[in-house]
Order: C-alpha cells, then structure tokens, then sequence
C-alpha cells in the first residue's frame, strides 16, 4: 500500500495497516517531501515523494488517502483511473458531485473504496446496535448527539473550500454516518446554523449547526456540531432514549468509549471497552475486500448518502431551517 498524506490520521492508519499481515507499505507521497521522507523512515518505507503521482513507481496495489479534502478528491480520482484501490480517510468526498464520480469510477473498475467512517468498526457502536437491536431500550423514541471540537481556524479543517465544510467533515462523522447505519436514511431533514466566532473569508460556512431528523418508525434526532467549545468542556455524546430505557454514549474518538445502559428501573449498566480497535478492524476488512475475502462497511454506494444528507442539511440551513424531504 501507498500512502498519501503524512499527518495526524496518517499515522494511525498506516500502523493499523502494517499490522495487517501481507501488507507492505511500499511509498509515502506529502505535499512536503522533507516530511514525507519523515513518515518513510518512521515506517521503514523505502519511497517517499513530495508528489503523490510519483507512487505508482513503488507499484502499489492500494493507497490510502489522508489529505484535505479537496486535494483528496484529486487523489482518489488519480488512484481509481490508475487501478488503485482506496481506502479513504474521512468522508467519501468534499461534495456530492465528487462523490457521484468516485462511485462511477470504483464500480466501472472494480476496485475497492472504504470511506473512513470508522465508527462501524468501534465496540462502542457495535454494543449500542446489539441493545438497540434486542430491544434493551424499547421502542427508541429520540436521539440526541453532540460533537462539538476546538477547531484551529489556521487548518484546513475550517477552509470552506478544502474541507468541504464543517457539516461534511465533522457532523457527518459525529454522528451522522453511525446513527444511520443504526437507523437507516432519515425522511427528513431541518437544520439552523450559525457563523460568529471565525468569520474570515473562506472560514467555514456552518460554524456550529443543529440539526432535526426523523428516522423510519417515528424516531426524532437533534444532532449538534460544531467547531467551537473551550478546551476543557466535553462534548461527545450521543443518547439513545426508548420506551423502556436509554443507552448514554459517550463514542470516544481515538480513545475506545463506553457507554451506560439506563433500564427502565434500577441502577445504569456500564459497558466499558479496553482498548480501540477500529482502525485496525477497517484496515483489516479493506485489506480483505481488496483480496476478495469480503466486504467493507462503506463502500461509495452507501457512504454517498452521507453527502446526500449533509446537502440537505447545508440546503435546509441555508433557507432558515426550512424542513426537507431526504428522497428514498
Ligand atoms: N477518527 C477519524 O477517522 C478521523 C479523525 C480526524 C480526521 N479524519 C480525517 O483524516 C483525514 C486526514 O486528516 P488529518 O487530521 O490527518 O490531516 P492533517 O494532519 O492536516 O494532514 C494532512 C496531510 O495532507 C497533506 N497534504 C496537503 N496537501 C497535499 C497535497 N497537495 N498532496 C499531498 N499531500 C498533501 C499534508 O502535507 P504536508 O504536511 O506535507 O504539508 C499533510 O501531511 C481527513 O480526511 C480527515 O477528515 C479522520
């Protein structure tokens, strides 16, 4: 496997793919060579570049992409037309546009591509669809999240243009993509948002945005994101509320979570997980995807609808939290 991009995730996936058995991590490519020679010699890796075309030298079979996500979108169209297969990661793309040609051109070659919701791989999740599944809290009756993070406003995380906006790279993740893999595609979508900490030209159009979905069987959601929090507040959390009791989650982002099962009476039931594998658990089934051995949990086909929902949720917000309708 290749690597593009030589930051924070970069690292954590690449371990977790090097520990895969068969993998080699053959090339590192970063836009600044003298760091992508860096990462090379933390991994032992033999080619690294400061232009990522100049990988298919090192004859990978497979890339992994860490980048902002504009410059992303160049890079997984590269990899795709160069028979590569991807595993992204973050979100599929910065947009829905993107997104569409990234499906087309991994179904049209046959090439494996995971976005990098990694969630479907933690513990914390899976407990929470098993209670959820056997009926631990009842019948659900709302969810409510929250993600806020003390983004800096010097990254590309806040640019509007190379991330694709906070409500794709942050709300989609925390916790759009698992809440529907629990719950399926919303019916409908309305959302607020604001702008008033970071307001530069370019900064990101939602700053902290709320917003309300409805889920099959009457199951309502208010989920909050944002880019704004002090530093000390903690503000990852999602809660799952029945008829007959409730799941407190508090999902963990590197860390692996836990979470608190209220029944209906008595003491909550604690779940506590020791270490986080997800990423080693998603690096191993897109290797095993890769091999034809089986199956990634986003594949484009379904982590598109992900940048569907997060259009509507842009739409909705931009036209005063007027409500849509996701289509089925
Ligand atoms: N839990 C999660 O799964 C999780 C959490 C956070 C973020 N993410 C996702 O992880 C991905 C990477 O985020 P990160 O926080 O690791 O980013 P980061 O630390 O800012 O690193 C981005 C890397 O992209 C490189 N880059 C920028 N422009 C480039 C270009 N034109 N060609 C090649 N490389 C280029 C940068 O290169 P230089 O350093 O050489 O300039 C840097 O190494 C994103 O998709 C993000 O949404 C996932």
């Amino acid at each position: 496997m290749a690597v593009v991009g030589a930051g924070r995730m970069a690292a954590v996936r690449t371990q977790a793919l090097a520990d895969v058995e068969g993998v080699e991590i053959c090339g590192v490519a970063s836009r600044r060579p003298e760091r992508a020679r860096r990462f090379a010699a933390r991994f032992d890796v033999g080619f690294s570049s400061g232009r990522y075309q100049e990988l298919l030298a090192a004859a990978p079979d497979a890339v992994l992409v860490e980048a902002p996500h504009r410059v992303q979108d160049d890079v997984v169209r590269w990899a795709l037309e160069n028979g590569l297969h991807v595993l992204v990661g973050g979100c599929l793309a910065a947009d829905l546009p993107a997104a569409r040609e990234v499906r087309r051109l991994a179904a049209e070659r046959r090439l494996v591509v995971e976005a990098g919701y990694e969630a479907r791989y933690k513990d914390v999740w899976r407990r929470a669809a098993a209670l959820v599944g056997e009926g631990a809290v009842g019948e659900v009756l709302c969810i409510q999240s929250t993600a806020l993070v003390d983004q800096d406003p010097a990254s590309w995380y806040y640019d509007q243009a190379d991330s694709g906006g906070m409500i794709v790279t942050h709300l989609s993740y925390a916790f759009l993509n698992p809440l529907r893999w629990l719950f399926g595609m919303p019916l409908t979508v309305a959302a607020v948002s604001n702008r008033k900490v970071h307001t530069h030209p370019g900064a990101v159009e939602h700053e902290t945005c709320v917003a309300t979905l409805t889920f099959a069987g009457d199951v309502l959601c208010t989920a909050t994101a944002g880019y704004v929090k002090p530093a000390a507040l903690s503000a990852w959390s999602v809660r799952i509320l029945g008829s007959a009791g409730s799941l407190d989650m508090m999902p963990g982002d590197d860390d692996p979570g836990q979470l608190l099962h209220f029944p209906r009476q008595g003491a909550p039931r604690p779940h506590t997980f020791e270490n986080n594998t997800a990423f080693h658990e998603q690096a191993r089934a897109f290797v095993g995807a890769v091999r034809g051995q089986e199956t990634v949990s986003n594949p484009p086909e379904d982590a598109i609808l992900d940048l569907h929902l997060c259009e509507l949720i842009a739409d909705s917000a931009a036209r005063g939290g007027t409500p849509l309708r996701a289509r089925p």
